[in-house]
């Protein structure tokens, strides 16, 4: 690319982790909301890695896609020089809990070096142009996991640091191999921050929900085991709550975030919208047996209790005041509208789920692209 088309765009963004759930909600919302900028999506596509996902902007002319793992200095390098890179916004990660329980070295591998060599390359690429750090951003996505876990009645025991509900300052403890991994990712971020200079930013958020997402994940796993007539696995007793954010305002608070948050901050990212794991879980039978013309509550029957999770983290909740206060951002979908929405999705996109089950997706980069998988 020469240095003309390089000068078009007012922002290069390295999008990493474009191709998954999150990111393909981020990189589209970007390329659709801001011309001006360069969205350049680099990502591995591993298992979780989807180009389906984007086939809507694939066309985009403000859109690029680079097939490039962050754990390979040179690629990461690479990248960084071909597009001029001016920001990044990083969400490429194993995500997963389960599978970083059975696989701890690979999470340490992308989350914690991969994540280190994208801030190595934006080191030395930053530090080496003419205005050197002035209008940079180095862009964590990361979760609420890092502060581990807190008491399921807060009136009446409380989390060890006295805390009902997650906030910025609250003290890091991570339990299972994935939090430990974005914890030590985040602290990364924060010492080049500390120590370079570097403007960073991260966000902490909760469990985010919607289309596109992997169905490994609790709601897209369960809506397809309703839709197939499969068991739906309730981990232990079903009792561990999770805080639930549409996807979709996941992507305007990184939006949000990435134009007007402060260097050197953190902002944590949250629905305010607790729900006990059982609950969730009849609440999505009633919906999808509702939209497939079942009987009400037909497939309560295919609820199955298994063994735990080792470790589960029994509840988390966030304190998202700050955002809300300082950015002014709150979330737009109500549980109601964004379940409704997701489940039917879900129906609506059975080819996709099918695709994704099957692994027929995997075969899209070497269609589209016309390249072979390495
Ligand atoms: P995902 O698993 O759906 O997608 C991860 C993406 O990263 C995939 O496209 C994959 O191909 C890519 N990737 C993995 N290893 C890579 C590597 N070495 N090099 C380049 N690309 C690689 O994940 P998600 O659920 O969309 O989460 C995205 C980010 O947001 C993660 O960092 C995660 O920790 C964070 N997060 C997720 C949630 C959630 O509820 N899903 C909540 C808070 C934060
Ligand atoms: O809190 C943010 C995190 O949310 C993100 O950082 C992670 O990337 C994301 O995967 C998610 O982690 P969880 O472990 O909370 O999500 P998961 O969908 O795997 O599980 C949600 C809850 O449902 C959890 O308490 C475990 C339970 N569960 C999960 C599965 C897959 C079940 O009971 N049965 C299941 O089959």
């Amino acid at each position: 690319m020469g240095e003309k088309e390089k000068k078009e765009y007012s922002k290069r963004i390295l999008l990493t982790g474009g191709a998954g759930f999150i990111g393909s909600h981020l990189v589209r919302r970007l390329v659709n909301r801001y011309p001006g900028y360069q969205i350049v999506c680099f990502d591995a596509l591993t298992y979780a890695g989807n180009l389906e996902n984007l086939r809507d902007i694939e066309e985009a002319p403000n859109y690029t896609f680079v097939k490039g793992d962050i754990c390979n200095f040179d690629e990461v390098k690479r990248a960084f020089a071909d597009y001029g890179i001016t920001d990044v916004i990083h969400l490429a990660a194993e995500s997963h809990v389960d599978r970083s329980i059975k696989d701890p070295f690979s999470f340490a591998k992308t989350n914690v070096l991969g994540t280190l060599t994208l801030l190595q390359a934006a080191k030395e690429f930053w530090e080496a142009s003419p205005e050197g750090y002035s209008g940079k951003l180095f862009y964590h996505v990361s979760t609420d996991e890092v502060y581990g876990s807190l008491a399921l009645d807060p009136t009446a025991e409380k989390a060890p640091y006295g805390a009902d509900t997650f906030a910025e300052t609250t003290p890091y403890s991570p339990h299972s191999p994935y939090s430990a991994s974005k914890a030590s990712s985040d602290h990364f971020v924060r010492a080049y921050h500390d120590t370079y200079g570097m403007p960073t930013v991260i966000t902490n958020c909760s469990n985010n929900y919607g289309p596109y997402q992997f169905p490994e994940k609790l709601i897209p796993l369960i809506i397809n085991n309703i839709l197939n007539r499969s068991p739906l696995p309730i981990y232990g007793k079903g009792e561990n709550v999770r805080d639930w954010l549409y996807v979709e305002d996941h992507a305007s608070a990184i939006d949000k975030v990435f134009h007007e948050g402060k260097p050197g901050e953190t902002y944590n990212i949250g629905g305010e919208n607790e729900w006990k794991n059982i609950d969730l879980v009849r609440e999505l039978i009633r919906i999808t047996d509702r939209l497939l013309g079942r009987k009400d509550g037909e497939s309560e029957s295919l609820l199955t209790y298994v063994t735990d999770r080792k470790g589960h983290d029994l509840r988390y909740a966030i304190d998202s005041a700050k955002i809300r206060r300082e950015l002014g951002w709150a979330p737009a979908t109500s549980t109601e509208e964004g379940l409704e929405k997701t489940v039917k999705w879900y129906l609506a996109n059975k080819e996709w789920l099918e695709r994704v089950t099957s692994g027929e997706y995997r075969e899209y980069y070497q269609q589209y692209y016309g390249k072979d998988e390495d």
